[in-house]
């Protein structure tokens, strides 16, 4: 019997459970016995990297504005806990470096460089890796294939993985397989519901990892470990943990 591995991301940290893109939420993801976290990353006003999922801080935090009209001082101050939960009011909105300072060693990283506009975020991102020493235990992700492909020609040696199809509700395409093959990225990320056995197999017989996203709920997460991805981003880690321990996967 073949090995059954699927690697378990957990998505904005254990999401479902701490405010998203937070120390609590990557720290709970931890304690869970998850090896891999995915986050989302801006440029603040003074060139900073910070883990924020929006543009804007309106909906994670108390504060007001874009996310890269503020600066890194600016941002510290505000609470990007409470709007989740009372018991969260101490977190902050972290950069990049504090989430990689301690977490390097215990965790792998999905890194999606999230903004449109942000020329040199992905390059960046790719040197801070770099500093760490941790080129292997990092994917550099977007929707947007210009900063997928800014990091792939960047910095080679990091895996790379282009989040498709962009837009919610959008329909897939064949022709994204052969974009992101001519592309040389590492992994297609479609959303879980429009994944298929048979598209599983396509994309992977390219010699591309299928890594999903948008596992909403417990049938997604089924459906798509029955469908044979390599991995995805889930906000309840804890459970596609137990579901995969229940079907002989191995837990790396
Ligand atoms: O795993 C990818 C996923 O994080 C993309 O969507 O909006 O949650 O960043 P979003
Ligand atoms: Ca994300």
């Amino acid at each position: 019997m073949s090995v059954k591995r699927l690697t378990n991301i957990a998505h904005r940290g254990a999401s479902a459970y701490a405010p998203e893109n937070t120390l609590a939420a990557f720290d709970l993801a931890l304690d869970m016995g998850v090896n891999d976290i995915e986050l989302d990353v801006h440029f603040t006003k003074d060139n900073y990297i910070v883990v924020i999922h929006d543009d804007t801080v309106e909906r994670t935090t108390n504060g007001v504005g874009y996310v890269s009209g503020l600066t890194l001082a600016q941002l510290k101050k505000l609470d990007a806990g409470s709007w989740f939960g009372k018991g969260f009011s101490e977190q902050r909105i972290s950069t990049l470096t504090d989430v990689l300072d301690r977490y390097w060693g215990q965790l792998n990283f999905h890194i999606e460089i999230k903004a449109r506009s942000v020329p040199g975020l992905a390059s960046k991102t790719c040197d801070m890796v770099r500093n760490y020493g941790i080129e292997n235990n990092v994917v550099i992700t977007s929707f947007w294939k210009q900063w997928v492909e800014e990091a792939k020609s960047h910095a080679p040696e990091i895996k790379t993985g282009w989040l498709v199809p962009l837009g919610p509700g959008s329909p897939w395409n064949d022709s994204l397989v052969d974009e992101a093959v001519e592309a040389k990225f590492n992994q297609l990320c479609p959303r879980a519901e429009l994944i298929t056995p048979t598209l599983v197999n396509k994309i992977q017989n390219r010699g591309l990892e299928v890594r999903c996203h948008g596992v909403f709920n417990e049938d997604l997460m089924r459906k798509a470990v029955k469908c044979g991805v390599d991995g995805m981003t889930i906000n309840f880690p804890d459970k596609l943990r137990d579901y995969l321990s229940e079907n002989d996967y191995l837990i790396d």
